[in-house]
């Protein structure tokens, strides 16, 4: 009998709770005996663990965040506090472990993996930083969060003449602005400190405004610059009106998106499949309409894309 326990850690996304529910569903439907853990790997810690039944999914399908709950906790990377856990999962024989989450998740399973718990990861995380799946659950619902935000600065950003400067997440991947940029056509897109000189952002305002443009709009990735700073720069260089918006933790909630609960809902289940045939210490990717999976350990070292193809199309649109 397989008993499987699922959990979902690190910044929760919105999809969670449809993959929690696929892997629940599909796990039920092939008999083996399914488990929740309570706050990511602090309750797989503090042995927060709980039978699940096809109930316990019921409804949960279009809820943002994890009903799971969720954490981070850094000390999982010290053998003693990983021990505990690896116990907590002995003592009530489970002997696989779906984890659901970005890169530190993906490190927490491998970490089990090392001490013989079999693992298989499963992308969820808004950030779209998984190198080994072209799409991670969460990241869809989130930029489309950001674009309707993005449509609203424009209303009021085209009404002043002014420039309005939105720092989007994605911690150090650039995706997020990405995309977000290109659909709510944005004048410059910054995604780390590699692409961002100042004088070319000042170079892109003030053509702006010799265009004659009502309004012009930056997306910028966290962590590149202090955006209030840079929003007092642009205007005293530029004399054009700047104002910033720091979107934050919005872009994390909400009712996911149809792809995502597609995406979250086809991984899930194919998840049950792979540990249905024995593969062990591998996670989920999907380009989109194909379903594949990556050994971990080669997924964590995989270098992002450049997308410089895309940077130039939106470099094109402006
Ligand atoms: O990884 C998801 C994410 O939202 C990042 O975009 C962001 O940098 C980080 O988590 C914020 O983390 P916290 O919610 O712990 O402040």
């Amino acid at each position: 009998m397989k008993k499987i326990a699922i959990l979902t850690s690190g910044g929760d996304a919105p999809g969670m709770n449809a993959a929690i529910r696929a892997v629940v569903r599909s796990g039920l439907s092939l008999g083996y005996e399914m488990y929740g853990v309570r706050d990511g790997y602090r309750g797989l810690v503090e042995n927060n663990i709980y039978k699940m039944g096809r109930k316990s999914v019921a409804d949960k399908l279009s809820d943002g965040g994890t009903f799971l709950g969720s954490s981070r906790l850094p000390e999982f990377a010290e053998d003693e506090v990983c021990l505990k856990a690896v116990k907590n999962l002995n003592d009530l024989g489970i002997n696989y472990l779906v984890a659901i989450g970005g890169d530190g998740t993906y490190r927490g399973a491998l970490k089990l993996a090392g001490h013989g718990i079999k693992v298989i990861g499963l992308p969820g995380t808004i950030d779209n930083d998984i190198v080994s799946t072209k799409f991670t659950i969460g990241f869809d619902t989130a930029c489309n969060t950001v674009v309707e935000a993005i449509d609203k600065i424009r209303d009021t950003s085209s009404s002043h003449h002014r420039c309005t400067i939105v720092e989007v997440m994605g911690r150090h991947c650039g995706d997020i602005a990405l995309h977000t940029g290109v659909s709510g056509g944005a004048e410059a897109i910054i995604t780390s400190a590699d692409n961002y000189e100042i004088e070319d952002v000042i170079k892109i305002v003030d053509d702006a405004k010799a265009n004659m443009k009502r309004h012009a709009l930056i997306v910028i990735t966290e962590n590149v610059c202090d955006v209030l700073q840079l929003a007092r720069v642009v205007e005293n260089k530029t004399g054009f009106e700047t104002r910033a918006t720091i979107l934050g933790h919005i872009q994390r909630g909400g009712t996911p998106s149809a792809f995502d609960r597609y995406l979250a809902s086809t991984m899930g289940a194919y998840a049950i499949k792979l540990i249905e045939q024995g593969v062990n210490s591998v996670c989920v990717g999907s380009t989109g309409n194909e379903l594949y999976h990556t050994d971990i350990n080669q997924a964590l070292s995989l270098k992002p894309d450049t997308n410089q193809y895309f940077y130039d199309i939106a470099d094109m649109l402006k």
